[in-house]
């Protein structure tokens, strides 16, 4: 059985769910919804997430700002989880506005609520308290315009950072982060790498 329960709903983009998770409130975990409506087989969500993980941990290394990115592991539904997404629904519907987020929010809940008492597997990352409000567009574009030009020095095609999506800003330690890599397209260098397994020294 798994020891980490999930916890409070964070966001959602366009195929992933994030949630606090319960007992070790400042690490969150990431859901590929998709597994929900199995459009995606358990196996493929995991190596998905695994992908992401080596990455995040690579990018990290290499003195991007971004998360640190933990593991990939079984997370559980608790039981009480269809009642607390009910009490979310407004919350998400204003994000799915803001980010321009195809899947309905009758989708995310009808999903999340199938997953009640259920296990899957999740990516744990830090969980970065986002509040893009507190900092001005020209500011928040600024650092988010440095950082990609770090990444892409790396050899790495960004394709999918836009500014208030895949991008969050702690105003407590006044630092922005990059998440969600699933689109980038890594330099051949760099997948060699990922993929000979390399990455695991950084372990
Ligand atoms: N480390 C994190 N800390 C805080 N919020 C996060 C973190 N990772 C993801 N999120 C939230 O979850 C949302 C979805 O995660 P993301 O990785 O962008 O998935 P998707 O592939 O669905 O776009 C983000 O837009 C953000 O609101
Ligand atoms: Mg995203």
């Amino acid at each position: 059985m798994t020891r980490y329960e999930v916890g409070e709903y964070i966001g959602c983009g366009t195929a992933a769910a994030f949630f606090r998770l319960r007992k070790y409130p400042r690490i969150g975990v990431k859901i590929l919804s998709k597994e929900g409506d199995s459009f995606l087989s358990k196996g493929k969500c995991k190596r998905k997430l695994q992908w992401e993980l080596a990455v995040g941990k690579l990018l990290r290394k290499s003195g991007i700002s971004v998360p640190r990115y933990i593991g990939v592991v079984k997370v559980k539904f608790p039981e009480y989880f269809a009642q607390t997404m009910e009490t979310r629904k407004s919350q998400i519907a204003i994000e799915k506005d803001a980010k321009n987020i195809e899947m309905g929010v009758q989708g995310l809940s009808a999903i999340i609520k199938s997953l009640t008492g259920k296990v899957r597997w999740g990516l744990l990352i830090e969980l970065v308290e986002n509040d893009v409000s507190i900092i001005s567009k020209e500011r928040l574009a600024y650092y988010h315009q440095r950082e990609i030009d770090k990444v892409e020095s790396l050899g790495i095609t960004v394709r999918d950072s836009k500014l208030a999506r895949n991008v969050l800003w702690s105003s407590s330690r006044r630092k922005l982060y990059l998440i969600d890599f699933e689109f980038w397209k890594l330099s051949s260098e760099l997948e060699k790498q990922l993929k000979k397994g390399l990455w695991k020294t950084f372990f």
